[in-house]
C-alpha cells in the first residue's frame, strides 16, 4: 500500500523507480521517451538475459519463476496498478532481486518502451480471452502486437502464449502461423494441452478445478 501514483492525473507522465515503471493510460508523450537498456542501473544492472511475461496478473506465476531461476532477468508486465501494485509488493517482501514490475498497456510498452532485439522469452499467460464476438477486436494477442512483440525478441527467442479459451487459442495460433517473424515449435495444432509443470498462478489454477484445458502455445522469433 506504500507504493501511490506520484502525481495528480493532469501532471500524468511516465516514471521509474524502485524497480516499477509506471506508465499512465491516456498519457501521449509516448516518442519523447528515451529506452533504457535493460543493464542500466535503474532497471538490472546487469547483462542477463530477460524474461518478459505480459499480463500477470498478481504475480503469483513469475514470482515463482524469478525465484526459480535466478539466472534470468523476470520483468512482470501487468496494465493494472492494484495488481502490480501486488507484483511489486511480493518484489520486496522477498527480496527479488531479479524481478522488475512494468505497469501499463503492454501494446505501448513494445512499441515505445522497451529496447528492441533484447528478450530472450516470452510469456503471455491468460490474455483476457474477450469470448463475445463483438469484443473480440480487444484481444491482446493479435495484429499488430504479436509483430511489435516478436521485435523486442532476439532472434531464435521463444513466446509462450497460455488459454484457456479454444476459440483464442485457435485464433492465436492463426495469428502467429501467418506471422512473418514467428515459427512454430509444436506440431500442428501448434499448441498441447495441459502442460505439466508450467507453474501456477490465479487463472491457471481457476481454469484446472473448472475442469478447463490449457492450450500451451509454443514459437520461436524466426
Ligand atoms: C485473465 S488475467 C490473467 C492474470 C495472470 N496471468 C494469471 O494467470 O493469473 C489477464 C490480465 O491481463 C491484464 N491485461 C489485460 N490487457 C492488458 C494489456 N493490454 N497490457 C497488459 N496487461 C493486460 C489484466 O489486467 C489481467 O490482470
Amino acid at each position: 500500500m506504500e507504493l501511490r501514483i506520484p502525481f495528480s492525473w493532469e501532471e500524468r507522465r511516465p516514471v521509474l523507480l524502485e524497480k516499477f515503471f509506471y506508465l499512465p493510460s491516456l498519457y501521449d508523450g509516448h516518442e519523447n521517451w528515451q529506452k533504457i537498456p535493460w543493464n542500466d542501473d535503474r532497471l538490472f544492472g546487469n547483462d542477463r538475459p530477460v524474461a518478459l511475461e505480459c499480463c500477470s496478473g498478481n504475480g503469483q506465476w513469475i514470482c515463482q519463476k524469478a525465484k526459480e531461476e535466478p539466472d534470468l532477468n523476470w520483468v512482470a508486465l501487468e496494465l493494472r496498478f492494484d495488481r502490480a501494485r501486488k507484483i511489486w509488493g511480493c518484489l520486496q517482501r522477498e527480496r527479488i532481486p531479479n524481478l522488475f514490475v512494468l505497469c501499463g498497456d503492454a501494446r505501448l510498452f513494445a512499441r515505445h518502451y522497451l529496447p528492441k532485439e533484447t528478450i530472450s522469452r516470452l510469456y503471455v499467460n491468460f490474455p483476457d480471452p474477450w469470448p463475445k464476438k463483438r469484443h473480440a477486436k480487444h484481444r491482446l494477442l493479435q495484429r499488430p502486437f504479436v509483430d511489435e512483440a516478436a521485435e523486442l525478441l532476439l532472434s531464435g527467442a521463444e513466446g509462450f502464449f497460455v488459454t484457456d479459451d479454444p476459440p483464442y487459442a485457435n485464433e492465436i495460433v492463426t495469428t502467429l502461423t501467418t506471422s512473418p517473424f514467428w515459427r512454430a515449435l509444436l506440431p500442428s495444432p501448434h499448441y498441447k494441452c495441459n502442460p505439466e509443470d508450467y507453474g501456477r498462478s490465479f487463472f491457471l489454477d481457476l481454469w484446472k478445478q473448472k475442469g478447463k484445458s490449457i492450450h500451451l502455445i509454443h514459437f520461436q522469433k524466426r
